[in-house]
């Protein structure tokens, strides 16, 4: 069977590693997949940096809605970034029929309702495991191997570079915008690393678990947030002194009448697994009733893990592609419950 075609919007680190493993672990991805899958065309401004990343592996153009425009393509997978233009493409690919694969936490986490509407109208999958928590499949764990559950809470170290910078700063001694510095250079922090130090992120992604764990809808503007800018070193020597380290967390939980949505740092007793969870490495907890408390941890940002999530959706949806369309959309999409109302 020809390979399912896929076209790729905004080659950038994520981008590059998506080209990568995908051409790198071809052959098992195409086992798994019951199919081949193959990135046929890259739209990126910077055409010049796409064409170095795929050679003579994909067209290139510079304008994302020829992409779009091409009949061929089934998967449009979504790296650009933000809630502007990639919000219109978004809805684009999805009113001409294409499923979607997205990183974009920022994008879902705002607009999510509005964007699973349209897709769940038009049956195709908005697939979205790489906006959170990176290389970890927490969505997929949340929505397939919890699924048994009533989820009571989630907390986790879902920002790599805040708990980079957390991590240096205790074990090295290093400023503040010395660490954040290198996040960027490491590909870590967001193009407005604010995003990052003010846990907007971090929110972000909160946002979307409590969607997925809840059957909520997602309600960004209703999260408490408050990021690590106010801490020094100080703090964090006094933390640890007093048998704390102090991570940013995102949390999200049941309450009697509606749901927690939060992000702050917190001082955690250093010998809890999680306190140890160092570098631009993420790790979330999970309580569900029947399960208790089960631990994910991996890498949260950078090229290949994001990658990794990125590929695990193109595949869902390939074997998902020649499915009957009444079973394909319940199986990805956020689905609101009759909680959908509920406050948080
Ligand atoms: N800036 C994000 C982080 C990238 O540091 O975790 C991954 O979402």
């Amino acid at each position: 069977m020809k390979p399912i075609q896929v076209g790729l919007l905004g080659i950038g680190t994520v981008g590059s590693g998506t080209f990568n493993v995908l051409q790198r672990n071809q052959e098992e991805i195409r086992r798994r997949a019951g199919r081949g899958i193959q990135i046929t065309m890259v739209a990126d401004l910077d055409t010049a940096r796409a064409k170095s990343v795929v050679g003579d592996g994909a067209k290139v153009v510079g304008d994302a809605r020829e992409v779009i425009a091409n009949p061929e393509i089934d998967i449009v997978i979504e790296l650009i970034g933000g809630y502007g233009i990639a919000k219109t493409l978004v809805m684009e690919a999805i009113a001409a029929g294409k499923h979607v694969v997205t990183a974009n936490k920022a994008l879902l986490a705002v607009h999510g309702t509005e964007i699973f509407a349209a897709a769940h109208a038009k049956g195709v999958i908005v697939a979205f495991e790489a906006a959170v928590a990176g290389g970890i499949p927490i969505i997929k764990a949340l929505r397939e191997g919890l699924t048994a559950n009533r989820i009571e809470w989630i907390a986790g170290i879902i920002n790599g570079t805040t708990n980079f910078i957390l991590s240096e700063m205790r074990a090295k001694g290093l400023d503040f915008d010395v660490v954040l510095k290198e996040a960027q250079r490491l590909g870590y922090a967001e193009a407005d690393p604010t995003f990052d130090i003010e846990g907007v992120d971090a929110a972000h992604k909160a946002t979307i678990m409590s969607a997925i764990a809840f059957g909520i809808p997602v309600q960004f503007d209703k999260a408490h947030v408050e990021g690590i800018t106010k801490l020094q070193a100080a703090d964090i020597n006094y933390a640890e002194q007093l048998g704390y380290r102090i991570k940013l967390l995102g949390i999200t939980k049941r309450r009697d009448k509606g749901f927690e949505l939060r992000v702050h740092p917190t001082l955690i007793p250093s010998k809890r697994l999680i306190a140890n969870v160092e570098g631009a490495m993420n790790a979330v907890v999970v309580h569900g009733d029947a399960v208790g408390t089960t631990l994910y941890y991996g890498k949260g940002a950078g090229s290949e893990p994001t990658a990794s999530a990125v590929i695990a959706d193109l595949v869902d949806i390939t074997r998902l592609h020649t499915a009957d369309p009444d079973h394909r959309v319940p199986h990805l999409a956020f689905q609101p419950n009759e909680l959908a109302n509920t406050p948080i």
